[in-house]
């Protein structure tokens, strides 16, 4: 007989990035990111046990969105095989994983983060609810972050509502290079309504993937320098959200987006992931904010589109100068409205 476990979790952009790994899958220095509400996969795990006669080693099936998808496949696969020390008991079920996002999948999200950490906490689930080794409810979403960081680096911060943080540092002392702790607790409640608005510049395929971009900073002649310098704005930042100053915040933010595309551009080989128009809109928006004195920030993830953050009590006066000054640069005018969120739950 099969049994379903389901998980919803959230898509997450990180405010300090992560950008330069090493070993297994562990970050070159610490991160912080909101958790989204609105961009989210949904994963549901069904399983039954083999029986004598079955093929040893992993068995599953897999369909996104109702079709088989190779490529998300061989990732699962690749993800599940390398956790098999830890989890060998994966090899005595059959699995049928089904898995969809809520956005499109050409969008230029990265679905990564919220269908692997989807992923990951069911398999978690499972291990606690079969009882295996160490899992219990009390380590459930430590066990959850661990096993998303090992399918997805900054997947593992998806798992917690408001904010989260992964990586270790000197600024938080409970933050562990092995997997992300939540942060959003100590967020000042004007972040606890942040915006997060997908601006799509261009929805083409991302041109590096991110395994090749953290490669590229080990050959990069300023990555000692990024690594100071993230360290350093990751103390800075934590003070602002939690002091509630969202200007400073916001300036660290824009620098941090920057610094990430300095990087790839600084790579050999180099990179340019923002297309004209995503030049256009920053220098809108920093025209406009330079007007208003309202905040209105950006970031950036690897690639061209614009995210825009805001707080809901101007979220007026930005939605109209969205609306009427930037969506005209989008591709068919397109973007997505997001929000801090709750972070992942079970379906
Ligand atoms: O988790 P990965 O390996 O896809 O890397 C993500 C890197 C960035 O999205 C660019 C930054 C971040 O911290 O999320």
């Amino acid at each position: 007989m099969s049994k379903t476990i389901a998980w919803r979790s959230p898509s997450n952009i990180a405010l300090i990035k992560y950008w330069g790994k090493y070993g297994r899958q562990l970050p070159k220095n610490a991160s912080i990111s909101l958790t989204l509400e609105n961009a989210f996969s949904e994963t549901h795990l069904q399983y039954e046990q083999k029986n004598a006669q079955s093929a040893a080693g992993l068995s599953f099936d897999f369909l996104f969105e109702g079709k088989e998808n190779p490529n998300f496949s061989a990732r699962i696969e690749k993800f599940m095989s390398s956790i098999l020390d830890e989890m060998p008991f994966l090899k005595d079920y059959h699995f049928q994983i089904q898995s969809h996002n809520s956005f499109p999948h050409s969008a230029g999200i990265a679905s990564s983060a919220s269908g692997l950490s989807a992923l990951a906490l069911c398999l978690t689930q499972l291990a606690t609810e079969i009882g295996y080794g160490d899992f219990t409810k009390e380590n459930f979403k430590e066990k959850a972050s661990y096993f998303s960081r090992l399918a997805s680096g900054s997947a593992c911060r998806s798992i917690y509502g408001g904010a989260a943080i992964w990586g270790e540092t000197p600024h938080y002392e409970k933050a562990s290079n092995l997997y992300a702790v939540p942060y959003g607790e100590s967020l000042h409640p004007i972040f606890h309504t942040y915006h997060n608005d997908i601006l799509f510049v261009s929805k083409a395929e991302k041109k590096v993937s991110s395994t090749a971009g953290h490669q590229l900073m080990e050959g990069n002649p300023f990555a000692e320098a990024r690594y100071a310098q993230a360290q350093d704005n990751l103390g800075k930042l934590l003070t602002h959200l939690k002091n509630g100053d969202i200007h400073e915040a916001g300036f660290i933010i824009e620098e941090e987006a920057l610094t990430l595309h300095a990087l790839m551009m600084s790579s050999r080989p180099s990179f340019v992931l923002m297309q004209p128009n995503t030049l256009l809109l920053i220098h809108k928006l920093r025209a406009w904010r330079e007007e208003t004195k309202l905040p209105l920030y950006f970031t950036l993830d690897a690639g061209p589109n614009l995210h825009l953050l805001y707080p809901s009590e101007i979220k007026t006066q930005a939605q109209a100068f969205i609306q009427s000054e930037l969506l005209p640069y989008c591709e068919n005018g397109q973007y997505l409205a997001d929000k801090v969120g709750q972070g992942a739950f079970a379906l």
